[in-house]
């Protein structure tokens, strides 16, 4: 089965191609390619994702992408002008509708047999960009068009080893893909989830953040520390630069560390970063000293760090799970990554564990064709005919 799949529900545009092939012991992956444009510098300025320039930025990468994905060079045929339904499909997309029409009705199908599309959670905007296109591909092609939950997708990035990052590569994954039930922790710009994975399609969330994400947090504490958009690297970086030896009085709470249940809360640390840097700042004529702003950076991600430990090691042995899943933009740092694999291997195997690779923890469309694949496999003869976007897309 070769399957295109589509990623627009944030500021990353990307679209990979992959065939699966079934096996004796498994799947075997086959990716053509993974190719992610990031709009991070157009928003940038703005601090964060501004819905409708990310709109404006998916519709210019996807044609683009598709044609460079296919092997194809961009070329008119003239004699294709328009296409009423197609116009139908794409008419709030104004600006792709035209570049569809011109670069992608002369493309033939190259032997894709269905299209996974991220249907939600994420900007509704940007979400409607990647749904539209690939329904007016799936009329062009006359293929199913399959809708993806993008937090399934975070779950199942873990399935594509370290060694094989998102280029030209293949890979394969045995029938018996965790040991279930297992437990899967979302860390992202939008969520901070603790997921019950009984079996692949069979969800259930045993706890979430009560205000901010965990990534919204680090991008608004790096916002206090006047640090660049995303915040999480940028954190991260100033934080190993923390001379943790000095005595100091920079210490934030631990929210809901002690509580019986498995949510979270970022945003009362935040408004704590916010008061003790405005504290300091009162102090030093309105700056930050650098080395202090190292020991926020390091704080508060220990803060966050800890929490997030602590939290998911409780829903590990109140579940009896042996198995955890890591997944989201928020699983690249080094800091929580070392802390979740230190103290889960204490309770659950070590080879248990599971991150993605590097290239896999932001935003991607091979992990969106993972999780439509699966869908597929589980439902041969569903049909999906109204897609729509669902920002508050749950399990
Ligand atoms: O999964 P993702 O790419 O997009 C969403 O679906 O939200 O996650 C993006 C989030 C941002 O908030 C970013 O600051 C955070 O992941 N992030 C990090 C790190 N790298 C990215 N947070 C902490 N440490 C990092 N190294
Ligand atoms: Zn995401």
């Amino acid at each position: 089965m070769k399957i295109l799949s589509i990623e627009t529900s944030c500021d990353e545009t990307s679209l990979s191609l992959f065939t699966a092939t079934e096996t004796a012991s498994g799947v075997d992956f086959d990716v053509d390619s993974t190719i992610t444009q990031s709009q991070i510098d157009i928003h940038q300025e703005f601090g964060g994702v501004f819905p409708a320039l990310a709109k404006r930025e998916h519709q210019k990468n996807l044609v683009p992408i598709l044609l460079k994905i296919l092997n194809q060079e961009a070329a008119e045929n003239p004699e294709i002008t328009s296409n009423s339904e197609i116009e139908t499909i794409l008419e709030r997309e104004s600006e792709l509708l035209e570049s569809f029409i011109k670069y992608v009705m002369p493309i033939q199908n190259p032997g894709i047999n269905a299209i996974c599309v991220t249907s939600g959670p994420g900007l509704e905007p940007a979400l409607w960009v990647g749904i539209s296109f690939a329904k007016a591909l799936g009329l062009l092609w006359n293929i199913p068009v399959v809708p993806v939950n993008h937090m399934e997708g975070h779950i199942l990035s873990v399935l594509v080893p370290e060694t094989n990052p998102e280029q030209d590569n293949s890979f394969s994954v045995q029938a018996e893909l965790f040991e279930f039930p297992a437990l899967a922790l979302l860390i992202s710009g939008g969520h901070t989830e603790i997921v019950l994975v009984k079996e692949i399609g069979n969800y259930e969330i045993v706890g979430k953040t009560r205000d901010d994400a965990v990534g919204e947090a680090f991008d608004k504490v790096a916002r206090i520390l006047g640090l660049p958009y995303p915040g999480g690297p940028e954190i991260s970086k100033i934080a190993l630069l923390a001379n943790k030896d000095t005595s100091t009085d920079i210490v934030l709470p631990r929210p809901m560390l002690h509580t019986k249940d498995y949510d979270f809360s970022f945003s009362g640390l935040k408004t704590a970063t916010l008061y003790l840097t405005n504290d300091i700042k009162a102090k030093n004529n309105g700056v930050i000293p650098e080395h202090i702003k190292a020991l926020i950076a390091y704080e508060f991600q220990e803060a966050a760090a800890e929490v997030i430990v602590k939290k998911t090691l409780s829903a590990i042995n109140d579940f009896g799970v042996q198995t955890l899943i890591v997944g989201g933009g928020v699983s690249a740092n080094k800091r929580i990554k070392e802390l979740l694999k230190q103290k889960a291997s204490e309770i659950i195997p070590a080879e248990n564990v599971y991150f993605p690779s590097r290239e896999l923890t932001g935003d991607n469309a091979l992990m969106i064709g993972l999780a439509g694949y699966f869908k597929i496999k589980i439902s041969p003869d569903a049909v999906y005919d109204d897609i729509r976007a669902n920002g508050n897309l749950t399990f």
